[in-house]
């Protein structure tokens, strides 16, 4: 992350953070473009360096904007959906409808009927129950491929791991309901089996999981002579939230992956598929930081510090649902004369489970008006904000070479209120 102190001031890809903090307001999600261009250059290389079909499909659930979606088309990128919502945006965008997949476990009527009026090129069908509303929806062929669950173990929190067999995403392969969907499938008019897609969890460090699914997808389509032409592999490539953490290693993962994937085929003569993988948080979390400014400091004495800030679990909600860590860093450089107090950094709302870190070290002189930046916020954090507490989503403003740009403008009070309706007696 490029984000170092000069002259005791904390700077983001060469922007002084006190400065944009108090152009632009806070709590503000500050994103570097450069680094978001550079992951997908290099998921680009490292695919094309292997084979010669290939995308790299971002899961916008991560963070979308209209300006996210043009650096994407920018980036020769390609874009999952899962609601009409997300879609609208991508297509609001510019983004082609025939370079987005959808996805998603209940995909409703209404979705589908606009996806399919939009054109959306890639269908990824999560049940028996879609294979039957799908077909009957669209009155020309549309390409599918179906979710199926390889039944690998993944080292993650079990609340962001998903490939397993008891989940409400995919079929098994199994217990033979993924078999099942492409005997639906062939059955039908409308639906063109293209093949399969996996996603078997998130912030995955290790390639490992990825080669088991390989074996384990490879060795089912073999014993049931189901030909693909795309593999989807899904996203979950980790990254570095602290120290601690393990960034999924992506040229040498890749290569290793690849390799297996170039051996299960020459294993069964089959000819390399079309692959596809989904980076969400790989994309975009390390491209971001939110700052916020340090309200009430409250010292219980022999106890604890609690340092609140002027948001929370309303734009940070990782923490309080997944028991997620991060880096807190105060703006103003702390000093070599301030000692390092150990504080919990905790949000304005109404919840005590409303907290951004547990016994960070923070400047003992740390003062109501203070900056506070909060590292690696760039994914599923804007885009899980909330507004409980009728809390303003924050701005998000983008740095990228030409400047400083504003991407997503602070809610207003009145756009809390715009769909309220009174009713007059
Ligand atoms: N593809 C599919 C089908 C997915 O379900 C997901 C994430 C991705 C791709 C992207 O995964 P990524 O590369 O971003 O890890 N709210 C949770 C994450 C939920 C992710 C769900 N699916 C969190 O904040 O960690």
């Amino acid at each position: 992350m490029t984000l170092e102190y000069h002259n005791d001031k904390l700077q983001f890809r060469g922007q002084d953070v006190t400065n944009l903090a108090d152009q632009y307001g806070t709590p503000l999600i500050i994103y570097d473009e450069v680094h978001m261009r550079d992951m997908m250059r290099r998921f680009h290389a490292v695919l094309s360096s292997h084979l010669e079909n290939y995308s790299v499909s971002y899961a916008s659930k991560a963070f979308t904007a209209l300006q996210m979606i043009n650096l994407l088309k920018e980036e020769d990128m390609e874009i999952d959906v899962v609601s009409s919502g997300e879609l609208y945006t991508a297509i609001k965008g510019g983004f082609s409808p025939s370079l987005i997949k959808f996805h998603g476990n209940n995909k409703t009527v209404e979705e589908l009927e606009f996806a399919l009026e939009q054109g959306v090129g890639l269908f990824i069908i999560d049940s028996l129950d879609e294979v039957r509303l799908l077909n009957d929806l669209a009155h020309s062929p549309v390409d599918v491929l179906i979710r199926v669950n390889p039944g690998v173990d993944v080292d993650t929190h079990e609340f962001i791991s998903t490939g397993q067999t008891d989940s409400k995403f995919g079929m098994s392969i199994v217990d033979g309901t993924a078999l099942k969907a492409v005997i639906d499938i062939d059955k039908t008019e409308n639906l063109n089996f293209k093949g399969i897609h996996y996603h078997l969890g998130s912030q995955l460090s290790d390639p490992a999981p990825f080669v088991n699914a390989l074996t384990a997808v490879y060795d089912w389509l073999n014993d049931h002579e189901i030909e693909i032409e795309i593999l989807n592999m899904g996203g979950g490539f980790g990254v570095r939230y602290t120290e601690d953490d393990i960034r999924f290693p992506i040229e040498e993962g890749f290569e290793e992956i690849l390799t297996q994937l170039k051996t299960v085929c020459a294993q069964y003569d089959l000819e390399l598929p079309h692959v596809m993988i989904e980076p969400g948080r790989s994309i975009a979390a390390e491209a971001a930081v939110t700052v916020y400014e340090v309200g009430t400091v409250k010292d219980i004495p022999g106890v604890s510090r609690y340092v609140s800030i002027n948001g929370g679990m309303s734009d940070h909600i990782r923490t309080p649902l997944y028991g997620a860590e991060y880096d807190i860093i105060p703006v103003k450089k702390q000093t070599d004369d301030v000692e390092s107090v150990s504080a919990h950094v905790v949000g304005k709302l109404c919840e005590s489970g409303d907290i951004v870190g547990k016994n960070k070290p923070l400047p003992s002189t740390i003062e109501r008006g203070d900056y506070v930046a909060v590292k690696t916020t760039g994914a599923y954090h804007y885009s899980m904000a909330s507004n409980y507490n009728q809390m303003q989503k924050p701005a998000v403003i983008f740095i990228s070479p030409h400047g400083v740009k504003q991407v997503i403008k602070r809610q207003t009070l009145d756009q809390l209120i715009q769909n309220d309706v009174l009713i007059e007696e």
